[in-house]
């Protein structure tokens, strides 16, 4: 029997709490239909979606390049492991590489972000023969046991007790914490090179070049948890390799989120050397390289280039900067590209809500004076006129 039509915020709330883990404090709107930059609800309201369901529409939701590559994948085959070669994976490897920085040679795809940068883990204690892993204090990698060990962010290491072993933690953007933490022990440095959830902190390119030196007199090695500052949305394919970053590249790139527009999909990108010292059967997956989430990054990586996004995103960034001059309440605007945090005065829930009443969705994050922007990266001058235009109302009432 195929389920009723729950038209009703009401009907569909009651059902979902009734059934669902309440694991997280939900917005009061049913996400139904989506375009571009927005999110059309059951009840026929519209929202601009400055948030892109954490970070994920990048190409906008259902970008039609993105969905007819997914249905006419659908139609031929959903899935066969990494047991068979597969046209569609043969395609989004090679396509990935190819936007990648020039010594990341080889993918490893999985699922989801947690999943790769435990499996970056993995790779870097093969590669080194070490077993200790240096991460931020603020930085956030992934909710599962290892990935969760590496968290310094609020109480989420709490949560994953009893914690994987031999995870040390320095203080982001302080190189000479990482030299007092660091032992001979230490296979890998891993950092979100924005952090994200923290409240969008960015370091000085300086501290990006120093921990590459680091690695490199030490033989760590460097991954960077490109899960959201991956794919576009800094206005480069990656944080790696660009300027803000003092055009370091590290030896492997994380990635998920934006990478499928949707469909689960996480990736790892390795240099020749780390993929030399992986064999058959040390890593594997049952999801990981299937057919619809191959077609799904594929055709992702297609769009951002068929559009030109990344150069939208320098433009909007810079539009976006502009504008929010006039609203003296934003004390300072961080990060890079669509993914920024701004700061204000006092805390920015009820800004926060403020906006959702008006019909735009924005983040939060840890720090609570701290509102995220996460938007698809097909965003318009117009959409951030809205945007700003809401925000004055809403700070000034
Ligand atoms: C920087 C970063 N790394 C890792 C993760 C974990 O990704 P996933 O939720 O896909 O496991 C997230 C998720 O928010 C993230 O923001």
């Amino acid at each position: 029997m195929k389920a009723e039509r729950m038209i009703d915020l009401k009907d569909v709330t009651a059902v979902e709490e009734q059934y669902q883990l309440a694991t997280y404090k939900k917005m009061p709107l049913v996400a139904e239909s989506g375009e571009g930059v927005w999110i059309y609800t059951n009840d026929g309201q519209r929202y601009l979606d400055l948030y892109g369901g954490h970070a994920v529409a990048g190409t906008g939701h259902c970008h039609p390049h993105v969905v007819n590559a997914i249905k006419g994948q659908a139609e031929k085959l959903l899935f066969y492991s990494n047991l068979v070669y597969s046209e569609a994976r043969a395609h989004a490897s090679q396509k990935l590489i190819s936007v990648a920085p020039k010594t990341l040679t080889k993918t490893f795809f999985c699922n989801s972000g947690t999943e790769a940068n435990e499996n970056a883990m993995r790779m870097a204690r093969m590669a080194t023969g070490r077993e200790k892993v240096i991460t931020f204090d603020s930085g956030f990698h992934g909710r599962t046991a290892d990935a969760i060990s590496a968290t310094f962010l609020g109480k989420y290491r709490e949560l994953g007790k009893p914690n994987v072993p031999g995870h040390l933690r320095a203080e982001f953007g302080d190189i000479e914490s990482v030299r007092v933490a660091a032992d001979d022990s230490v296979a890998a440095i891993m950092l979100e090179p924005i952090q994200s959830m923290a409240g969008v902190r960015l370091a000085e390119p300086s501290f990006y070049r120093a921990l590459r030196e680091f690695c490199d007199e030490h033989g760590i090695v460097l991954i960077y948890d490109e899960v959201q500052t991956g794919i576009g949305r800094t206005g480069e394919w990656f944080f790696a390799g660009g300027d803000a970053g003092d055009r370091v590249v590290p030896d492997i790139i994380t990635l998920a989120k934006s990478l499928g527009s949707g469909i689960p999909v996480g990736a790892c990108l390795v240099t020749e050397k780390i993929s030399s010292h992986i064999k058959e059967n040390d890593f594997g997956t049952t999801f990981g390289g299937g057919m619809i989430a191959m077609a799904a990054v594929t055709a992702t990586l297609e769009a951002i280039e068929m559009d030109g996004m990344l150069a939208n995103v320098r433009g909007v960034e810079a539009y976006i900067r502009e504008r929010l001059r006039e609203v003296e309440q934003v004390v300072a605007v961080r990060g890079k590209g669509l993914l920024l945090g701004l700061e204000f005065a006092d805390n920015a829930r009820p800004i926060h809500e403020a906006l959702l009443d008006r019909k735009i969705i924005t983040g939060t994050s840890s720090d609570a004076k701290v509102l995220r922007l996460l938007p698809p990266l097909c965003l318009s001058k117009a959409d951030i006129d809205l945007f700003v235009e809401s925000l004055s109302f809403v700070v000034r009432r």
